[in-house]
């Protein structure tokens, strides 16, 4: 802790230097007012390697940055569904940064993958918020464990690069609460970020850079976040219109316009002084906390290489792994012969394009790592120019390749999609991986049926051709060190530990945002509402390619029966689940245990199930693990449209535990005491409504019985039931206006 005292040096700040100090004065420095001892300060893009630019600065990723450690990107990360993992990672990460005389890394990102398509997607966790908000608390702590500060970005609904800078999502506040801002809420209440970064966008027509609503209410007064809010790099249009919705500081600073703006709000009572002074305060306190002193500590670089490793196997999803002749290509047999087609093999793709590139320390390729581990070199085969060059090239590498292919025991082909395709600034228009690729994998499956193809792609790629190759294995991007956890994983000497933290669809026509995405005309609609991903599919019955959760590997695992125990009710509810996980092959392997819930009795639509816990346990053959998870009333609540809150509904509910969304091995039901949901009547109830209601219902029945009986065919019955009750006295004469009053204040008295 740095020794400002903080209300002393408020008050000793003149307006220009408060001004100062909540405008940026670089693209990537605050402003120091050296009189009073208050330092400038270091943010960095993050989020899964630090991009610090000496001499250039553009938050694209075009200029050069010193080099560190490239860990696998989000897109791996989130697959490993493994915490502790993600917080080692994280906290390497903050020890680069305090090497670097960092003060905020920006990231984790933890927006979700809304669409397939979204170019970025490669930089954030899941479609899920409970795994990103799980794993975005895990990154953030390791980050701050070491002294530096997260900035959790982008907040909020920022889902698609296409228009980003100003497009409005248009997104109703239950779909908000329940999938875009949950993943939020859970960092900020589980590990407190130092910042949260809000985004480009527009929410529901307002720029999230000026909403009292998201960036005070929710986020300081329901969520109670206590850090600094940070513009992304030119979000703000309006600096006096963001200082009060609580944007506190503005990056970057390239000129000082809006310090001169602040100055004169304030001179002229546009703009509250003690407005200025909370944000002001804000950064003194980052300062504070950032502040350092003493020489930092080395950074292990080898370490953190072998992190990265072991980060990219915990990562890589083991999508099939067919038996071909009575045995699954992989782990691959030391005895057969074994020939690698794909340039990706040779010149890895490892991460996404934009801010968040980071100049590796050392890169690894799968080739050299396979030639290494087998200490002899692999035959090999390009297959396919990355950039997908003349039909002339493309087809004497095809030639070469399927040669190598009729030469060999087993392929692996690499595959994937090219760098300039997947991006920060733009997003994919379909979800195919290239011709060239596609044509390489028909010509060497007609050659050799034993085919173990390799992905690196940062968001899904369609799969039409998955039966062409036995056996799939998705890295997503994997870092610097991805290229030897491929040998690792393929030979055997990791096991592959990630499950599809996003689903695979069939095909683009499929997913949940079709048709709208990525909007038009500035807007984009939410229109699939809450069902984002599994939660769609499901409702649908959509056959997928592969679902939510799946990921296979070299071992196979049973599960003990599910039982649940209640204690309390209402807000107090607590759930205890319990399950078991037995190791049933021959070898050791990560499982990752699922917790779903549904609701199968609501008064409003819920998705059929939602992950509410996982954990991942590493077992040796034969071993048995006994879970146990606590669920609490918002794992079971949703959020009322009307009332504005949380609702824990009484009645039954499924608890439903397995290896993915699809593959759910036992189920414990439970009754819930919450609350019976019952709209206040008014005379714009419906006779349904009113009907439905505890008091209300008798009371109506009662006066209307005599009046109705005769009258009432099913087709009136059915047209009575969305009815208004004002209108009820026009539909049944004997039924007046004045009963109608009478029995709304009998409803009224009855409470
Ligand atoms: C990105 C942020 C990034 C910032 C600084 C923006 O364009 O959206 O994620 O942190 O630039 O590079």
């Amino acid at each position: 802790m740095t020794s400002i005292d903080i209300p002393q040096t408020i008050d000793a700040l003149t307006l220009e230097e408060k001004a100062s100090l909540v405008v940026g004065s670089s693209f990537w420095t605050t402003a120091s007012v050296d009189r009073l001892g208050v330092p400038s300060l270091l943010l960095t893009d993050g989020p899964h390697g630090l991009r610090k630019q000496a001499t250039e600065a553009d938050q694209l990723g075009i200029g050069t940055s010193a080099p560190a450690t490239c860990f696998p990107t989000a897109a791996t990360l989130g697959s490993t569904w493994d915490p502790d993992l993600v917080r080692r990672v994280g906290a390497a990460i903050g020890a680069e940064a305090v090497a670097e005389g960092i003060a905020v890394v920006l990231g984790p990102g933890i927006n979700i993958k809304r669409s397939p398509l979204c170019g970025r997607n490669f930089e954030y966790l899941s479609e899920d918020p409970h795994v990103s908000g799980e794993l975005g608390a895990a990154l953030t702590q390791g980050i701050q464990s070491r002294g530096v500060g997260a900035s959790v970005k982008h907040y909020a609904a920022n889902n698609q690069e296409a228009d980003r800078l100003r497009v409005s999502a248009d997104v109703d506040e239950r779909t908000l609460r329940e999938i875009y801002l949950r993943a939020f809420e859970t960092v900020v209440t589980h590990a407190a970020p130092w910042t949260v970064m809000c985004s480009y966008n527009r929410i529901n027509g307002e720029r999230a850079s000026q909403s009292p609503w998201l960036l005070t209410e929710v986020l300081r007064d329901e969520w109670g976040f206590d850090g600094l809010v940070v513009s992304d790099w030119g979000a703000v249009a309006d600096r006096i219109a963001a200082l009060a919705a609580g944007l506190d500081l503005e990056m970057p600073g390239i000129d000082q316009r809006s310090a001169a703006q602040i100055v004169d709000a304030v001179g002229s009572g546009q703009l509250d002084e003690a407005v200025l002074d909370q944000s002001v305060e804000r950064v003194l306190q980052l300062a504070q906390r950032s502040h350092r002193t003493g020489t930092p500590p080395t950074v292990e670089l080898a370490a953190h290489h072998a992190l990265a490793r072991e980060a990219a196997a915990a990562g890589a999803v083991l999508l099939s792994n067919d038996p071909v002749g009575g045995t699954p290509l992989l782990p691959l047999s030391l005895d057969s012969r074994i020939g690698v087609i794909g340039e990706f093999a040779r010149t890895p793709r490892y991460q996404g394009s934009g801010s968040s590139q980071v100049i590796p320390t050392k890169l690894d390729d799968a080739l050299t790592a396979l030639g290494e581990a087998l200490e002899a070199p692999v035959p090999f085969a390009a297959g396919f120019s990355v950039a997908g060059t003349t039909d002339g090239d493309d087809e004497a590498l095809r030639s070469e390749a399927v040669a190598l292919a009729q030469a060999v025991d087993t392929v692996i082909l690499f595959l994937g999609l090219p760098g300039t395709t997947e991006s920060e600034g733009f997003d994919r228009t379909h979800l195919h991986l290239p011709a060239n690729q596609l044509a390489i994998l028909e010509a060497v499956s007609a050659v050799n049926p034993r085919i173990v193809v390799v992905l690196a792609n940062g968001s899904v790629v369609d799969m039409p051709w998955r039966n062409a190759a036995p056996a799939i294995l998705e890295t997503w991007l994997a870092g610097q060190a991805g290229g030897s956890a491929i040998a690792d994983l393929l030979l055997g000497r990791q096991s592959p530990g990630g499950r599809l933290a996003e689903t695979i669809p069939l095909r683009l026509t499929d997913n949940p945002s079709f048709g709208n995405f990525p909007g038009e005309l500035g807007h984009v609609r939410y229109g699939e509402g809450i069902l984002v991903g599994y939660r769609w599919y499901d409702a649908r019955q959509l056959d997928v390619a592969f679902p939510f959760g799946h990921g296979l590997t070299y071992t196979t695992f049973s599960y003990g029966p599910v039982t649940a125990q209640v204690t309390g009710a209402g807000s107090d509810v607590s759930v205890i689940v319990r399950a078991s996980v037995t190791n049933t092959g021959d070898r050791p392997g990560k499982e990752v245990i699922q917790v779903y819930v549904g609701d199968p009795q609501s008064t409003v639509l819920r998705p059929l199930r939602e992950l509410r816990a996982f954990t991942a346990v590493n077992l040796d053959p034969g071993q048995t693990h006994e879970l146990e998870w606590r669920l609490d009333a918002r794992d079971f609540s949703y959020w009322h449209p009307a009332e504005h809150r949380w609702i824990l509904e009484t009645g039954e509910f499924h608890i439903e535990v397995g290896a993915s969304s699809r593959d759910l091995r036992g189920t414990a039901i439970v009754n819930l005491e919450g609350e019976q949901v019952r709209p206040q009547l008014t005379k714009e109830s419906t006779y349904a409504e009113w009907n439905a209601h505890p008091v209300g219902g008798p009371l109506l029945r009662a006066a209307i019985a005599g009046a109705i009986e005769s009258q009432i065919t099913p087709s009136v019955a059915a047209m009575l039931d969305d009815l208004p009750a004002r209108l009820l006295p026009m539909m049944l004469p004997a039924f007046t206006a004045d009963q109608l009053d009478r029995l709304l204040n009998r409803v009224a008295d009855s409470f």
